[in-house]
């Protein structure tokens, strides 16, 4: 239902859907700061200014788009509140000044983003969960016969792509066509110079390990761009080998392990770039970046570790020994049984993994036996959880109706 349509809510910033069990008791200001009771108890407070700043209203934004119409100059610079009352219907009214506008606040939206007690977080975001393979042996499936009919099953599918970086579906038509079909259902393909959709097969000539019958070490694709693409998808079309089994890594485990067991190596390898380039005869592209990258807060936020497209270290010359040695411990655990996941792929299997946190490579395999064809293609990360929100937004709505 639109918010528009619904008489007891007043607009909010965005097009969400605003719901929580407590209702406001109480509501005070000392002429800049806004305080509300809650039914259960909790005190949140807002300032005039933020409120101000999210008016849902024609003078400040524009409703069509809900983006903000009002520049930080539009507004006076001391904004204060004149007046505050709790309205019949739940909402909250508030009179500023010097301007004496007035606007109404939707009480659930207010609790939700109530950044005095912490701030708004983000309902669909979904815990991470690091494994080990004797903690995940196999990636989480799903039947894959119906799913892009079967909408449970995709948010399924996808939750456990974020919580775990990893999911496979089963049953998936053996269609060459299925893997963009899948990834569109997501969100928007990221194209690249292998092409928007790509094979895996052996294809004499081409130019990279990938397509031949050779074992590929644990890695990220695209490590060699500035932005590595946030997710890949691997479609098994046909398979008639033996051998060539997936390996799948959980990069942020090997990487929080590291941490715990070894903090200097932890430190340099997550502080000092390598210079990662790309080898081919008609393009050259190049990044650097250290093999673990961490975020503002410093979680693991990207693994770049992709040893067969370095180029020349390009290192503090008093720290290429010590980063060295840093980057054994790295690969030892990359190669550690403890933390490789393997499996093989049956016609029809789909594979969606987090190419910035899971390694993923393959044994060898005998290309005279029989083919073995996988599709693939690539999204970002954004693409994944903006589909987790909307899932997560429809259910809210659906619980309106
Ligand atoms: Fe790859």
């Amino acid at each position: 239902m639109a918010l528009e349509e619904n008489a007891t809510e007043v607009l909010t910033p965005d097009f969400d859907c605003y719901r929580v069990a407590e209702t406001v008791t109480g509501v005070r200001s000392d002429g800049r700061i806004l305080t509300l009771d809650w039914s259960d108890g909790r005190v949140s407070r807002y300032h005039a200014i933020w409120l101000r700043n999210n008016a849902c209203d024609p003078a400040t934004f524009n409703l069509d788009t809900r983006e903000i119409a009002l520049s930080p100059l539009d507004l006076p610079e001391h904004i204060g509140i004149d007046t505050c009352t709790l309205a019949p219907d739940g909402t909250v009214a508030v009179r500023f000044t010097p301007e004496g506008h007035d606007a109404r606040f939707d009480a659930a939206w207010l609790r939700l983003h109530d950044y005095s007690n912490g701030g708004r977080t983000d309902d669909a975001a979904v815990e991470k969960v690091f494994w080990t393979t004797a903690e995940c042996p196999e990636p989480p499936s799903f039947d894959g016969s119906d799913i892009l009919d079967d909408a449970d099953t995709f948010t399924a599918f996808l939750t456990a792509v974020a919580s775990h970086g990893l999911a496979r579906l089963r049953g998936t038509p053996a269609d060459p066509d299925f893997a963009e079909r899948l990834a569109s259902r997501i969100g928007v393909i990221r194209d690249n110079n292998f092409g928007r959709i790509w094979n895996v097969r052996v294809e004499p000539g081409s130019g990279s390990n990938a397509y031949t019958s050779l074992e590929l070490a644990p890695h990220v694709d695209l490590a060699t761009r500035e932005y590595q693409p946030g997710l890949q998808v691997l479609h098994c079309v046909e398979n008639t080998t033996r051998g060539g089994r997936a390996m799948m890594i959980d990069g942020f485990r090997v990487a929080e392990d590291l941490r715990a067991d070894a903090p200097e190596a932890f430190r340099l390898l997550t502080t000092v770039p390598w210079h990662l380039s790309n080898r081919a005869a008609d393009s050259d592209y190049r990044w650097n970046a250290p093999a673990i990258v961490l975020d503002a807060t410093g979680a693991v936020a990207e693994m770049r570790s992709i040893y067969f497209l370095r180029g020349p270290l390009n290192a503090p010359f008093d720290l290429v020994e010590d980063l060295s040695a840093a980057d054994r411990l790295l690969h030892a655990r990359l190669m550690d049984p403890q933390y490789r996941m393997l499996f093989d792929y049956l016609p029809g299997d789909l594979m969606l993994f987090d190419n910035r946190r899971v390694l993923h490579g393959r044994e060898a395999f005998d290309a005279a036996e029989g083919r073995r064809w996988l599709r693939g293609c690539y999204l970002e990360r954004e693409e994944l959880e903006s589909a987790l929100r909307m899932a997560a937004r429809r259910r809210r709505a659906g619980d309106n109706r």
